[in-house]
């Protein structure tokens, strides 16, 4: 029977049963009497190991190679593992020129160096961990919301909306080979979506709960370490929901009960992730794990800012935005625990958000989730379902002819609803540690790079 590495490492009892593993080969040792080989597979960080006579004409079996192995699976008399695999034959599938090879035989590539190969990294133990924790939270994030009752929805990725109104779109047209009989596809301006957001409202006006989970794109003209081109967004809307105390209930569900399905089933690959990548990083994850998350004002973050002003490049004043150096600033003064701020003022946010009708501040129901190491990873509000506020909100920013089926919503049984986007790759380098945000997705784009 042909056995992954992942569940020959991790059966009991191996008493001698004949099988088949294939992988690629991590290492040759080659001793007096027998060849110790070992095989891996991607199901798991560890890797078999494979013990053959050592007559064995293993001249092709070099790093990287890939190869079938038949044997026999046995108890290992080594401390190392439980098992091994007593090779009867090894065929080399294809083999690997070692000295052309960029990953070498027991060497720690930077992350950085590794990212000129995106079409080998994945065979890295580092990217293998990463990527295998990208899987198991993915699964994890679809139990949380299953668990808790809400539909999962497919939005769309080609839309006519500029959810976020901040123009960092990508335009969709056909490619200049197709004839069209119209000058244009759809007959309106297509986009990749920035955000599933108002498809979830309309959802949401019917299933109650539902969320979305897929790539979004911004052409955002950023170098930063936490902004890409195309990334991932875990979006929930959930209708009569009144108060953004709910709604941050929900996200801080989401992140710590994520978090600790991935701590218990990938505990390796986040370990490899903690002790190679971020030293010290366990702990600050635990202690993001076992504290209630913070909640602030936008006012009072001003003012925190305000106090600490020596500190930055730029000090904020009241009704200008936050920056990075002011996100993880806010971050530190909170004692490294995420920390929500709550009730922005409406010029800073989009049409959608929900009027708080505070007098002179005029701030918005919106909230946004400060994480360490990261800033921003949630972005969230209560939606204005209130028709007349709304029609306001479009009329000021030019949106009303736009957006009538979205104004239609609240004529025909508008509920108080909320809802919340989280990036997902941020999420990842915050469980994981893992400083450049191109690290944690398969293929990042970003602005000057499109590689494969
Ligand atoms: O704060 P944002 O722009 O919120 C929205 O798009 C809402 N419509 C979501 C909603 O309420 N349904 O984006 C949400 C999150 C951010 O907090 C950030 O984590 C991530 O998406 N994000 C990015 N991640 C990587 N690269 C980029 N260029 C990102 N832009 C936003
Ligand atoms: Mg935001």
């Amino acid at each position: 029977a042909r056995l992954s590495v992942r569940d020959a490492l991790g059966s009991q009892n191996a008493s001698g049963e004949r099988v088949k593993v294939q992988g690629w080969v991590r290492s040759v040792r080659s001793q007096k009497e027998v060849l110790f080989l070992h095989v891996n597979d991607g199901s798991s960080l560890e890797s078999l190991q494979i013990v053959a006579d050592s007559n064995f004409d293993n001249r092709e079996l070099t790093f990287g190679s890939s190869v079938e192995v038949l044997g026999q699976l046995v108890q290992s008399p080594s401390k190392r593992q439980n098992v091994e695999l007593k090779a009867e034959k090894i065929e080399v599938i294809g083999n690997c020129d070692a000295k052309a090879f960029p990953i070498k035989y027991k060497e720690k590539h930077p992350l950085e160096y590794m990212r000129q190969y995106p079409h080998l990294r994945c065979r890295t133990n580092a990217l293998g961990s990463i990527l295998r924790v990208r899987s198991e939270a993915t699964a994890a994030i679809h139990s949380f919301f299953k668990n808790s009752g809400f539909v999962h929805i497919h939005t769309p990725i080609i839309t006519s909306n500029d959810c976020e109104g901040a123009g960092e779109l990508f335009q969709v047209e056909p490619s200049s080979k197709i004839k069209l009989p119209e000058e244009n596809f759809f007959n309106v301006p297509a986009f990749l979506t920035v955000s599933g957001q108002l498809h979830l409202e309309v959802m949401s006006g019917a299933f109650t709960q539902v969320f979305t989970f897929g790539p979004t794109f911004r052409a955002e003209n950023s170098q930063s370490r936490r902004h890409l081109a195309e990334f991932y967004m875990v979006e929930a809307e959930i209708s009569f929901v009144e108060s953004l105390q709910d709604l941050m209930q929900i996200m801080e569900g989401l992140f710590k009960t994520t978090t600790m399905t991935v701590l218990s089933n990938c505990p390796e690959d986040v370990e490899l992730c903690h002790k190679f990548i971020a030293p010290g990083y366990k702990d600050r994850l635990e202690h993001m794990l076992k504290n209630n998350f913070l909640i602030i004002s936008y006012t009072e973050a001003i003012e925190i800012l305000q106090r600490a002003s020596q500190n930055f490049t730029f000090t904020p004043e009241w009704g200008v935005d936050l920056q990075t150096e002011h996100e993880k600033y806010l971050v530190k003064h909170c004692g490294d625990i995420p920390v929500f701020v709550i009730n922005y003022p409406l010029a800073l946010k989009p049409f959608y958000m929900r009027d708080n009708e505070d007098g002179p501040q005029h701030t918005v129901a919106a909230v946004d989730l400060l994480v360490p190491g990261v800033g921003e990873l949630f972005g969230g509000s209560l939606r204005e379902e209130r028709y007349h506020f709304l029609k306001q909100q479009l009329a000021r920013s030019g949106l009303t002819e736009a957006y009538q089926w979205y104004l239609d919503l609240r004529r025909f049984g508008s509920v108080p609803h909320g809802g919340f986007g989280m990036g997902f790759e941020r999420y990842l380098q915050c469980i994981l540690g893992v400083e450049n945000i191109k690290d944690v997705i398969p293929f990042p784009r970003f602005t000057h790079s499109c590689l494969l």
